[in-house]
């Protein structure tokens, strides 16, 4: 049976009193297949004797719009039928105004990999991220946590973070997990139009008619770039535009300019005032 609380002041010595290792899956609820598989996975690594538990948060200091905040689905009673249908062992589903004090004023800051990307079209949305991570790791303290590999720089700036600040908790990836037609899922994609949402697949064909590059031994980004644009833009339709699209070094997160070592092929594209992220690895050759 799933416990589920929303108390800050008692969360920790909840968690203490589960039994053996104890992995935490962070979301902000809205739940689909790829959160579930993050659970999978977490239970897998705990074992039957472990504990799972799901954090079901919509962290507003991460959001730079108002209408994404506003409009963020929040469907919690089906969601934590889900979570019990999976064996999540307990769900801490904070309330904003008790999780944040009204003058907050400490964030956590990476100065380095958050400058690009989605760093760089959302300002301040990964200190709201880290911050907000740093704050369930203390609440929680979980022995491991399993982020999707999808949100790429996220989960390098939790890495990064977990590294630097020397913070005692094993940080797992697993991999996106995909709807039949490639798109990958996302807690926004029931908001699409049935238009958009038919062609939301462009997003990962476009990257992944750039990648086959990589198999004539091409080394030149621009050419990856230029082959994602054509096929991102070609036919696309009214409201579709691109945020950003960048082939960038796996580790240091800079754009290459020369494909010779693992790199990211990386994309955020609107859909009218979704918002819809993806990448593709680039293969060393
Ligand atoms: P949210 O978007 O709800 O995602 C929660 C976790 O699910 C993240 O680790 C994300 O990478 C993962 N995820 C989302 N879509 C996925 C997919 N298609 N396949 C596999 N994993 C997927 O990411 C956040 O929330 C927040 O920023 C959070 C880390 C909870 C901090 O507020």
């Amino acid at each position: 049976m799933i416990k589920v609380t929303s108390d800050v002041k008692t969360i920790t010595q909840m968690t203490r009193d589960l039994p053996g290792p104890l992995a935490v899956v962070p979301t902000m609820g809205a739940l689909h297949e790829g959160h579930l598989a993050l659970i999978r996975r977490a239970r897998q690594l705990v074992g039957p004797g472990g504990t799972v538990a799901i954090s079901i948060f919509v962290n507003p200091i991460q959001f730079d719009r108002l209408s994404d905040l506003t409009n963020y689905p929040r469907p919690l009673k089906s969601d934590l039928a889900l979570c019990e249908k999976e064996g999540v062992d307990l769900a801490f589903t904070p309330q904003k105004d008790f999780f944040y004090h009204s003058d907050h004023s400490v964030l956590v800051t990476e100065s380095l990999l958050s400058k690009r990307l989605c760093g760089l079209s959302r300002p301040g949305h990964f200190d709201g991220v880290l911050t907000v991570v740093v704050k369930l790791f203390n609440l929680l303290q979980p022995t491991l946590a399993v982020f999707g590999d999808k949100d790429f720089q996220q989960i390098a700036l939790i890495r990064r973070m977990v590294r630097d600040l020397n913070m005692p908790v094993k940080i797992v990836g697993h991999p996106t997990v995909r709807e039949p037609d490639g798109l990958a899922l996302s807690s926004r994609n029931i908001r699409l139009t049935p238009e958009h949402r038919k062609d939301a697949p462009r997003i990962q064909r476009s990257l992944s008619a750039a990648s086959n590059l990589a198999v004539t031994g091409e080394q030149n980004p621009a050419a990856y770039l230029q082959c994602a644009k054509k096929h991102l833009l070609a036919n696309a339709p009214e409201g579709f535009s691109i945020d950003y699209l960048e082939l960038i070094d796996t580790k240091s997160m800079q754009a290459v300019s020369r494909v010779t070592r693992p790199a990211v092929l990386a994309t955020a594209c609107y859909y009218g005032e979704i918002r819809l992220i993806d990448h593709i690895n680039i293969q060393d050759q």
